[in-house]
């Protein structure tokens, strides 16, 4: 598992160095995914809520055929319908799951929002099944929290 602190220090460098969200979202999903084992593919979707799906900003894992997602479709999806993050351990129970890997066993997803302002989320999937611990929801929220406030900042 990542260093939470020391990664959203990091994040905030970066700010302070002037970077933008494109930066940030990269680097949030290079430093997750390299930190664990256990997380087979990380990236990021973010919101275009005049179309209303998901748009696959970047990550790391095996190429997938879902650069974008409606929203209430799959678990991603569902997360911004229902405005709350996602822990599956077991995806073959969800009905509307979308498969990217065929590995996959559990699923996180953790919004990136501030308020009831969503910009996207952090998805990570599992070969594993129930991968994910309360303490990894809550170091990828951290990690979502510092990129809202990037992405607050730039909007307009
Ligand atoms: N499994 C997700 C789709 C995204 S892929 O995992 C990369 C879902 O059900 O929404």
């Amino acid at each position: 598992m990542f260093d939470t602190k020391q990664v959203i220090n990091e994040l905030q460098e970066m700010r302070d160095e002037g970077h933008l969200s494109d930066a940030l979202l990269r680097r949030a999903v290079r430093r997750i995914q390299s930190s664990d084992d256990r997380f087979d593919w990380v990236g990021v979707y973010l919101l275009d809520s005049q179309k209303n799906e998901l748009w696959l900003h970047n990550y790391m894992g095996s190429p997938t055929e879902h650069a974008r997602i409606p929203v209430g479709e799959g678990v991603c999806g569902t997360a911004v319908a229902e405005k709350a993050n996602q822990n599956v351990p077991d995806v073959s129970k969800v009905s509307n799951y979308i498969a990217c890997d065929p590995y996959t066993k559990s699923e996180l997803v953790v919004l990136i929002r501030a308020g009831d302002e969503i910009f996207g989320q952090i998805d990570v999937d599992s070969r594993n099944s129930a991968a994910f611990k309360s303490e990894d929801e809550a170091a990828v929220s951290a990690v979502a929290d510092k990129l809202a406030e990037q992405l607050m900042a730039e909007r307009r």
